[in-house]
Order: C-alpha cells, then structure tokens, then sequence
C-alpha cells in the first residue's frame, strides 16, 4: 500500500460522497485527468480516440469539447458518436475494421463516413458499392506487440489488417476507391523497439503505394504506468520518431503528410475507478479471500489477460485503519465461478495482496480502469450494469445510470 498518494485522483472524502448518493458498485471518471491526457497529445495533428475504451456518449463529448476524432469498430460506435456530436461528411468518424455488415455499410456510405479497410473482401464490398470512397489501410506489417498474447494484432496470428498491400492497391484502383491514408496499430503495449520497427514499416509501405495519400496513423497501444514502478511512457520521444517518419514519406510522395494517433487506454485508464463494496471475508485453511461486490462481469482485464490494478482500500465511514498492519488476502467476486478473481496472473494463478485489516463493508477501489473496464462489462450472472460517475470540477454528474433488473429481463419474452 506504498506510494497511495501517487494513485490518488480523487480525494476519499469525494468519493464517499458519491457512493453516499449513487451506492456501491459504481465506475468513477475523473474528467480532468481525461483533459490532462488529451493534452499531452497536442503535437500529433489528429488525436483519434479509440472508444471501444470507454464509450459513453459523455466521455465521447469531452473528446470532441478538446478537438479529440474518433474512431468506430461497430454501428453501435457510429450511433454513440453520432450521439456525442461527431458528424459524417468528415473525418470525425473513421469507421475500423477487417469486417463490415450490412447496416453498417449502409450507414458509412449515406454518411460518407471514411473507411479503414482491414481486409481485401472489405475492398471488394465497398468498392461494388460507393465508388470514390475514402479508405484508408490497415497495413499488418507481419510482427506485433502487446501486453498479451490477446492483444498483439500484428503478425501470422492475428486475424487484423492487409498483408498483400500490392492485390490491395490493384483492387483499390478497380473500384476507383480514394486512398488517403495509411495505418499500422501492431497491439496494445509500446515499446521503442518495435516503434522504430513499425515507423520503418509504414515508410516501406508508403514507397510500395507510391501514390498520394493526406494521412498516416501510428494506431494506439501507449501504455499506462499500472504498476507504482511501471515508467511512463515517453511522449515526446514516440512522437520525434513518428514525426521523423512523417517527414520522410512526405518527401517521397511529394506531398504534405498528417499524423494521427489513436489511443484507446492513454487517454483515459487513468481517470477511472471501479469502487466495490467488501461483501464478504473468508477464511480458508491459511487463505483469506475478500469478496467484493464486483466480478469479472464488471472488469474482465485480470481474468482475461492476467491484467494488474492497483488495488486501494477506502473505509467505511472514513473510520481510521492502521496502515501498518497488514493482512495477505485474495480478492475476489460475487460470481458463481472459480476464476472471478482478481489478483490472477495470466497463468491464472491467483495470488495474495497486503492490505490493511478491513472490515464487511469497508470499500476496494480498483485502480487504472476507466480503459476497458465498463466498456468490456457484461450481465453474466444476471447482474445489471452498474453507474457511471463523472467528476468534473468538483460536481458529480451520473453519465449512465445502474441498469434495473427489469430493463435486463425485458429483451426477452415468455413465449414457451
Ligand atoms: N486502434 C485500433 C485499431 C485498435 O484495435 C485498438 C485496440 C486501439 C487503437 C487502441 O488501443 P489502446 O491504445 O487502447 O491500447 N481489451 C484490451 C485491449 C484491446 C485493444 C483492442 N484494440 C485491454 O483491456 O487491454
């Protein structure tokens, strides 16, 4: 429990205000280290949220309120950015995939919403029906990187983006489509030596295309410091080498190139909370397990990938605990399933952490999980989805409301 102060974004008293009037579980977004993170992006010409992260239509405005686009994976996405704001007949909207469905199709081409084409069959599909429309290239450069095996999309085993850049090009100009872009996001997780890996990458696909394009884009994957000890990730040295490699395919194509970035998680992990309520305390043999109001259905990340939150204890009633002495405990959920713990690794051994004494009701605080915590929740276990709380400028405005029992029942009828 070292080091909490570093962790802290909102003070505790603020959020035994907002458990006080919204009941535990609940998620908690700190709005201003959402414009913090935004803000450290500023250089690159085009700051592409990647909303899968986090996609309320209240988090999505913010974004836009900053100049931050946005990028889309599924009608869903288009309708939620639609929603905060975002307009087709633009860039504001980039629609990415290997696949795209009917409807979905449809919407890109009434709203002439640009395309990031992950497959050849996407060529095709689109090409047979919007001529001249704006694509871009996801371009698998044949490696990736990730934070797990689950999350590199680059290489044989991914199932993401073109490999035969060249087949490509010749269907692009069969159907007339307009490329205006190039894109490489190799998995989520970076490291410098796979940056410069990636950057020399996109410049050798630029010189294969040879043809005018606006744009590249360095995809997402910036990684954030989940661990006291993780190194945060050097903004102005990932920019110097993209910006370098922008300079280079400009000069080869003869023509201004813009950069875009697409992060998912930098922008906002760090500004959310999941805040549990400890239900339970179990003494096993020499085990103690601490359960929590939460499970794997609201953060899937530890079980899924062995992912690490930093794990914070706030008292009920904000009663003092003594800070030295310390209990090993696993901490884990309500599900009816074995794996829904939380301190897991990605062999799915479970391990113990030292916290304070707690005691029934005192609250768990998971860390870092405004990326890919409500935005991957689910109902398993018939649990409704739970609030999500913004805090901006001291004032606790509810961006999704809990979900009742009766709305999660109500997609199905008794017709047997
Ligand atoms: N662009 C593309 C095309 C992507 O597929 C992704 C993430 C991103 C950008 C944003 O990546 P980020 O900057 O957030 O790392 N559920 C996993 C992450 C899966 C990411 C999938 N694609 C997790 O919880 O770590």
């Amino acid at each position: 429990m070292k080091n909490i102060k570093k962790k802290k974004i909102i003070n505790s008293k603020n959020i035994l205000t907002i458990i006080e009037k919204y009941k535990s579980p609940l998620w908690i977004y700190n709005f201003k280290t959402i414009k913090k993170q935004i803000l450290k992006l500023k250089k690159f010409d085009t700051i592409r949220f990647a909303q899968k992260a986090c996609s309320n239509i209240n988090i999505l405005k913010i974004m836009k309120k900053y100049g931050v686009k946005v990028d889309a994976v599924s009608l869903g996405e288009i309708e939620r950015a639609l929603r905060a704001g975002f307009k087709g007949n633009s860039d504001d909207i980039i629609y990415t995939s290997d696949i795209i469905e009917k409807n979905t199709l449809k919407k890109v081409i009434s709203l002439k919403i640009p395309i990031n084409i992950g497959s050849i069959d996407m060529i095709k599909t689109i090409g047979k029906k919007s001529k001249n429309h704006l694509i871009w290239l996801r371009i698998n450069p044949g490696f990736g990187y990730g934070h797990s095996k689950k999350t590199n999309t680059g290489g044989k085993n991914s199932k993401h983006g073109i490999w035969n850049v060249k087949l490509a090009l010749k269907l692009i100009k069969k159907y007339n489509l307009n490329l205006i872009g190039l894109h490489m996001h190799i998995g989520s997780g970076v490291d410098y030596i796979n940056l410069k890996k990636v950057c020399k990458a996109m410049i050798k696909s630029a010189i294969l295309i040879n043809k005018k394009i606006s744009f590249i884009s360095a995809g997402g994957g910036l990684t954030i410091p989940y661990k006291i000890h993780d190194k945060k990730i050097n903004i102005k040295n990932y920019y110097k080498i993209w910006n370098k490699s922008r300079k280079k395919i400009s000069k080869f194509l003869k023509c201004p190139i813009k950069l875009e970035i697409e992060p998912g998680r930098f922008l906002v992990a760090q500004s959310g909370l999941l805040v549990s309520k400890i239900e339970s305390i179990k003494k096993v043999k020499n085990r103690i397990f601490v359960l929590v109001n939460v499970g794997f259905n609201e953060l899937i990340r530890p079980v899924l990938y062995g992912s690490y939150h930093y794990i914070s204890i706030l008292p009920k009633n904000n009663r003092k605990i003594n800070k030295k002495k310390l209990i090993k405990a696993i901490i884990g959920g309500p599900l009816c399933e074995s794996g829904d713990i939380f301190t897991q690794k990605e062999n799915q051994k479970i391990y113990s952490i030292k916290i304070p004494k707690v005691k029934k009701g005192d609250y768990i605080i998971f860390h870092d999980t405004g990326a890919y915590g409500s935005s991957m929740s689910s109902n398993y276990n018939s649990r409704p989805l739970i609030p999500e709380i913004l805090f901006k400028k001291k004032k606790i405005l509810q961006i999704r409301r809990r979900q009742t029992i009766k709305e999660m029942l109500s997609l199905e009828d008794l017709i047997l």
